[in-house]
């Protein structure tokens, strides 16, 4: 065999492993190492360039064409493996560097976002009432007149209804009509209707009643409180009102006032004052001389006791009924109560609470 005939098959031997070595080559720098040992000066193909000077003219007639395209042909495929690793590095780096635009904004929500001051009173009376023993009972803000006013010893025809300014929906056929309650105290009936004493309760929710002005809102909170038991007394109520009030406005002492009253559900019946002080800013709690309602109160009318099933001679109770808004308007400082359902974000970062910041009796109510 004459060397021009083995000449093309050493050529192809040799583009197939510079091409191997070409598809091998994992990044740039291997690939460029590679095109130096083909093409570089002392490359494998450029030696082999060197060698058509000694050939014969009918050899290198042969021989110039072939290795002319075995280095354009080794070029094209470097470039096009250059592109090829350019193009994987590109990927790569885009899926590293991962940018969601439909993501939320880094400072989320919880950092931004404000828990609305009677949420967070809420929550405080949650923490508080559970320590002393209370579970949480609930309904419907779209009450029967019966557990709204009948059942809670409110006769038909009597003043004290008119006093509440009650929301009513139209009459129904059979007669009745429900209304929108006008205060959390039906929720006592409900429990007591559902529930054998011991029973130890209080009742968040939403109130109405037709009023407006800087003090009153047509829709307001109320949390009720029932303790039915065989020995429950006035001692009692005044304790676990006073303990409350010492939590909730964070005060060693709470000056409170139990002024004798009227409410149709309770015999006796007190409305409860706090001591404050009024100053151009605002209210001072626990000095002064001057005195805030907070809450009406009493023991349970033995009607009520006896509505609900509950033998009146036999157990007795006490509740109370407070303004949500209220004591949030006195501990927080804000003035306004409309401003707390305006819905305007400015008042919220201002007046609301961290989200994180779960009032508890051991980590603090309200710092
Ligand atoms: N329901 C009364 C009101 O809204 C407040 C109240 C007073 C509730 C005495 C009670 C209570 O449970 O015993 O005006």
């Amino acid at each position: 065999m004459d060397a021009a005939s083995s000449q093309p098959d050493e050529l192809a031997t040799l583009e197939a492993e510079i091409d191997a070595a070409i598809s091998g080559a994992a990044d740039e720098a291997a690939l460029d190492a590679v095109r130096v040992s083909a093409l570089g000066k002392k490359g494998s193909v450029s030696e082999k360039m060197k060698t058509l000077g000694k050939m014969s003219p009918d050899e290198r007639q042969v021989m110039g064409p072939a290795l002319n395209g075995l280095k354009a042909r080794v070029g094209d495929a470097i470039a096009a493996r250059r592109d090829a690793l350019a193009a994987e590095a590109l990927t790569r780096r885009l899926e590293a560097e991962r940018v969601d635009v439909t993501l939320a904004p880094p400072k989320s929500a919880l950092v931004e976002g404000r828990v609305h001051p009677i949420s967070q009173t809420m929550d405080e009376l949650f923490a508080i009432f559970a320590d002393l023993g209370f579970s949480v009972a609930e309904g419907p803000d779209i009450e029967t007149d019966d557990l709204n006013f009948t059942k809670l010893n409110f006769p038909d025809g009597h003043p004290a209804r008119d006093e509440h300014d009650t929301f009513f929906f139209p009459q129904r056929e059979d007669g009745t009509r429900r209304l929108l309650r006008t205060h959390t105290s039906p929720v006592q009936i409900r429990t007591m209707l559902n529930q054998k004493p011991p029973i130890r309760i209080i009742a968040p929710g939403r109130t109405y009643r037709n009023d407006s002005d800087q003090t009153h809102t047509p829709m307001f909170h109320q949390v009720e409180g029932l303790v039915v038991d065989e020995t429950a007394h006035v001692g009692h109520l005044k304790w676990v009102l006073r303990e409350f009030c010492k939590a909730f406005f964070e005060v060693e002492d709470a000056s409170m006032r139990f002024r004798a009253s009227y409410f149709p559900f309770t015999e006796p019946s007190y409305e409860v004052d706090i001591r404050c002080r009024r100053t151009k800013d605002g209210i001072e709690l626990g000095a002064g001389d001057d005195w805030l309602e907070i809450l009406g109160s009493g023991m349970v009318h033995p009607n009520v006791l006896a509505n609900c099933g509950i033998d009146p001679d036999k157990y007795q109770g006490f509740a109370w009924g407070m303004g949500i808004d209220r004591i949030a308007m006195l501990k927080y400082g804000m003035p306004d109560l409309r401003a707390f359902f305006d819905g305007d974000a400015r008042w919220l970062s201002h007046y609301g609470f961290a989200a994180f910041d779960r009032p508890s009796l051991a980590g603090g109510l309200s710092k």
